[in-house]
């Protein structure tokens, strides 16, 4: 019987989502609802990169390089079929902080040209693109708006600071501090309109809810396997549209010469790496696409408006995520008024076991709470008790 009895995205029951869990290695010793970070690897994506490390090991540069490489094509097929573009736009990598690196540096600028970002991507990418106004003197503009805006006053805040200087705009598609996702295609398109490069930071998105590239239309869309696909840890993608790969800089200098297409950019160039990792790619993709994008999707939401409507009526309690949206996905961010967040964190984990993250970002300061697909309610039954606990309140029941 395949794991989700039930076609329907969204209706699946308990018992549905408990096969889902018997999927996945046991979370222990703490409830894990930092999948935000990274998750845990479906057990076959385990056993078949342990496998594969097993078989490189007998004789390393043949198995890695004339044998395991040789499923590579087939696995950016399978990718690209998930996120809709092709794959000569895929290069495999490492983690979406190298995806990112590479289209920061490898963009062609001269000095004077600007660049927007925002307070709230991610710092590693505002560190780059800073890297880059002192190297080439180029002009980075900071696009300010509150996470909870509006989209249309995110939009507006983007559009005033568009220049005919501007060369990138620098996007993010889900914020990891609160999951708020932001109108990434109205973005794009008055970004195309007006010949500027977009960057899409997609870390947080692929796997964790549906994405077309091709909807989208973005120059770059970077994102990591590790996070919601359940590859395993230290795989990463990086999507170049055609329009743009001949003319960005590979982060490395490739050792094939000529470099051509995608290839400058992908695992073939970047080195030796261990290309056991590589192998749990094509089961992760396999368990997804069994459960399906859509009712990934629905029940990841399912799950954040859950433990809020379990948590909202504790005292002071504040959520910092946009709960009426149809792209609230896993990622919830709270605080307690009054509370010290960053021992409520640790409270959580030395006494209760649960492991939740503690953020700051600007004046906001909470909790990130981000379960996955292998988690059921009574997990997040677990979670809410202990905050009551922890914060010395009664339980009282409340649902959305
Ligand atoms: C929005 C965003 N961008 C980039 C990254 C970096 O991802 P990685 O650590 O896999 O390189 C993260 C990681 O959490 C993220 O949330």
């Amino acid at each position: 019987m395949s794991i989700m009895a039930d076609p329907a995205p969204a209706s699946a029951g308990e018992d549905a989502w408990k096969r889902v869990r018997d999927q996945y290695p046991v979370q222990q010793p703490l409830l894990n609802l930092n999948n935000a970070a990274v998750s845990p690897p479906p057990l076959v994506v385990q056993e078949a990169m342990i496998d594969a490390y097993r078989f490189i090991s007998r004789n390393p540069d043949y198995n890695m390089w004339s044998k395991l490489d040789t499923a590579l094509p087939g696995i950016k097929r399978e990718l690209a079929e998930l996120i809709d573009c092709s794959p000569d736009e895929i290069a495999l990598n490492r983690n979406s902080s190298e995806g990112l690196s590479t289209a920061i540096f490898g963009i062609p600028l001269d000095k004077g040209d600007q660049v927007i970002i925002s307070d709230w991507d991610y710092p590693s990418v505002r560190e780059g693109w800073f890297q880059r106004v002192q190297r080439d003197g180029i002009e980075v503009f900071n696009c300010a708006f509150d996470l909870l805006d509006d989209d249309n006053d995110v939009v507006e805040a983007y559009v005033k600071l568009m220049t005919p200087r501007t060369r990138v705009l620098q996007l993010t598609h889900m914020y990891h501090w609160n999951g708020r996702v932001l109108p990434i295609k109205r973005l794009c398109d008055l970004a195309r309109e007006r010949n500027i490069i977009t960057l899409v930071d997609g870390a947080q998105t692929f796997a964790q809810m549906p994405v077309s590239f091709r909807e989208l239309d973005c120059d770059f869309f970077i994102t990591s396997l590790h996070k919601w696909l359940g590859a395993p840890v230290g795989n990463g993608m990086l999507i170049v549209n055609r329009r743009r790969i001949d003319q960005t800089w590979p982060l490395l200098a490739p050792f094939d010469q000529p470099a051509v297409g995608i290839d400058k950019f992908d695992h073939w160039n970047l080195g030796t790496y261990n290309s056991a990792i590589q192998s749990g790619i094509a089961p992760a993709i396999q368990l997804h696409k069994e459960i399906g994008a859509a009712r990934i999707h629905a029940r990841l939401r399912e799950l954040t408006r859950y433990w809020i409507g379990h948590a909202r009526n504790i005292p002071g309690f504040r959520l910092h995520t946009p709960l009426d949206t149809h792209e609230l996905g896993a990622i919830g961010l709270f605080s307690v008024d009054g509370m010290d967040m960053r021992r409520l964190e640790s409270d959580l984990r030395e006494k209760y076991r649960v492991h939740v993250k503690y953020r700051k970002v600007q004046d906001i300061e909470g909790l990130r709470v981000s379960p996955h697909v292998y988690m059921v309610k009574s997990d997040l039954d677990i979670f809410v008790s202990a905050l009551r606990d922890a914060l010395g309140t009664s339980a009282v029941q409340s649902a959305l």
